[in-house]
Formats: C-alpha cells, sequence, structure tokens
C-alpha cells in the first residue's frame, strides 16, 4: 500500500458557517488579530480561481523579471498563504501566519478568505489587494480535480455530488457566489484590483498591465515580454516551483490529476451534461440575480 493510499483526508469544520479545515478552525482567532502592514499586498481568490497564476504574475513584476530571483522558492513559500497550516505529517509543516510574521516588507500575502473574513487590519491599513474571479462552471471543474488529487481536501465522492455541493456553497471556503459578489461590492470601497481569469486567458498582456498600474510599477517591452513568457501555462506547467510538485508530495497525487492541469476556459463542457448544465444555469441565475457582475464562460 502506497504512502499516498494511507493518508486521511482532512477533517472539515466551521468559521462563521464557512466551511474550513479543522486545522483553519483551530487557528482562526489568530488569524483574525493577524497584523497587516500598510505595503502588504494581499491576493485574494476564491479556491482555483488562477491564485498561483497570479502570484507569478505579481513576483515576476516584483522581481523586475529577473527569473532566478522568482525562482528562490516555490509559490507556498514566497507568498505566505495567510489562514492555512498544516502539523501533520506527511505534509511538512506549513503556517502562513508564521511564515508572514517572519517575513520582512514588503509582503505579498495570499489568500481565499470570503471578504467578510479578512482581518480587520487590512482594511485598517488600507493595503492594497488584487482578486481574481474565475467563471463558475470552470472554476468548480478545477476544484473537483483538485479534491481528486489532494488529501488536503474532503473526498468529491463523485462529480455530481460535488456538484451539488458545490452549488449549495458546503465546500471548503464556502459558497463560490458570496465570495465573487462580496469581493466585487467590496472594490467600490477599498483598494482593489478586481481582475477576471478569462480576460487573463483572452489577453494576458494587457492584464499585466493592469496588475503593472496597480502596483505602480512600470518595466520595459523587453521585461513585460519576459513576464507574459514565464507566466504561460506551459511554462509554468514545467516550473517546479511553481507547480505544486516539489512540496506537498504526501498529499497530492499529480498522476491523479496534475495541479498544473488545463489551463484553459471552457473545459466545463467536457464535464457538464445538458441536464446538469441546466439545473446550474437556473440555479446560476438565482444566486447571481442580485448583483451587476458578469462572467463569461466561453472565449
Ligand atoms: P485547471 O484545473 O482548470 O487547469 P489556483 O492557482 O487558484 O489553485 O488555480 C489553479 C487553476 O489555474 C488550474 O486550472 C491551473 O491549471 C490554472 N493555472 C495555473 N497557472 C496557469 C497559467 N499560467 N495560465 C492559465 N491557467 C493557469
Amino acid at each position: 500500500v502506497s504512502l499516498k493510499q494511507t493518508v486521511p483526508r482532512v477533517e472539515v469544520g466551521e468559521v462563521e458557517g464557512i466551511p474550513f479545515t479543522k486545522q483553519i478552525c483551530s487557528t482562526w482567532d489568530q488569524v483574525w488579530k493577524f497584523k497587516a502592514r500598510p505595503d502588504d499586498l494581499l491576493i485574494a481568490t476564491y479556491t482555483k480561481a488562477g491564485t498561483t497564476w497570479t502570484q507569478e504574475i505579481v513576483d515576476m513584476i516584483q522581481q523586475n523579471g529577473d527569473v532566478e530571483k522568482c525562482r528562490r522558492a516555490t509559490t507556498y513559500r514566497r507568498h505566505p498563504f495567510l489562514e492555512w497550516s498544516i502539523q501533520e505529517p506527511p505534509a511538512e509543516s506549513y503556517s502562513g501566519l508564521e511564515l508572514a510574521e517572519a517575513m520582512p516588507s514588503p509582503r505579498t500575502l495570499k489568500t481565499h478568505l470570503p471578504v467578510q473574513l479578512v482581518p480587520p487590519s487590512f482594511w485598517e491599513q488600507n493595503c492594497k489587494i488584487i482578486y481574481v474571479a474565475r467563471n463558475a462552471k470552470d472554476n468548480l471543474v478545477s476544484y473537483y480535480h483538485f479534491h481528486r488529487m489532494s488529501k488536503g481536501m474532503p473526498d468529491p465522492v463523485t462529480w455530481e455530488e460535488f456538484m451539488e455541493k458545490f452549488m449549495t456553497g458546503k465546500v471548503l471556503w464556502g459558497s463560490w457566489y458570496d465570495h465573487v459578489k462580496g469581493w466585487w461590492k467590496a472594490k467600490d470601497k477599498h483598494r482593489i484590483l478586481y481582475l477576471f481569469y478569462e480576460d487573463m486567458k483572452e489577453n494576458p498582456k494587457q492584464e499585466i498591465q493592469k496588475i503593472l498600474k496597480f502596483l505602480e510599477k512600470d518595466v520595459n517591452e523587453e521585461v513585460l515580454n519576459k513576464i507574459l513568457h514565464n507566466t504561460s501555462f506551459e511554462i509554468m506547467k514545467e516550473n517546479p516551483m511553481t507547480n505544486y510538485t516539489t512540496e506537498f508530495r504526501g498529499i497530492m497525487d499529480h498522476s491523479i490529476s496534475p495541479f498544473m492541469r488545463k489551463g484553459v476556459v471552457g473545459d466545463w463542457k467536457n464535464h457538464f451534461t445538458v441536464a446538469q448544465n441546466e439545473k446550474f444555469d437556473e440555479d446560476y441565475k438565482k444566486k447571481m440575480a442580485d448583483t451587476s457582475l458578469v462572467f463569461r464562460m466561453e472565449l
């Protein structure tokens, strides 16, 4: 029996009605009290919306296109994952909080928290935040495959069952619908750059330029092209510092489904049956009736 087969899946608890791993629940008080610094940059997303991609773009910008500097550590360690911690073997131990506290400024941090659970110090310090959203159907498909391959997630059981859980918000980090809508509302009151995965796929150069402007950074054409190249799906899939093969060896099984899986818009069409699509659309309309937020499900 391989190690992976014997590793149990995470246990799930709740904070303010949102499902989280038991580990996150047990450290929640410290997460909530986290002290943001004014020059912190926060990258916030719903899980599987393109976090790692955005993190690499931001780091490439901050390192002025220096590929070697960007390979100084894995994505997971370059940008502390605020609320996340693991203590149980076989994963290497990790505490996003400890990593962040030990990191000199300026820091770039990652979170999947819904907007209402972001530690208040981020708002008090008026930190810049980049939020990335991805259309619900592709986000769901990506999340499903991630559950299959990672013991850090609960068992998805079947595609059908997982879809149901996603629609009712009974997945880790809660409802996709509430997440994207909540952050959309917040962007009018705070320093939030709200981006879409679909736009990044369609015109990465333009979206990178939006990030540059938001970060008040400037790079020449050569560096911009270097950033574009090195943050492409093909390069990031082969980069051991971004493809999640360097860490989590005990809990992620890339042979089931690689972390860098497909990286496209519209893969949901290979997963949804016609009946599932109709049901999903009907429910989607209701849940998204109270927002001006519009997603593209294909390019
Ligand atoms: P798929 O499972 O659809 O392939 P996150 O980083 O938030 O966990 O998101 C992971 C998703 O982003 C995966 O989607 C992954 O393949 C995709 N992704 C990662 N890097 C990418 C890139 N450079 N370009 C496009 N998609 C990327």
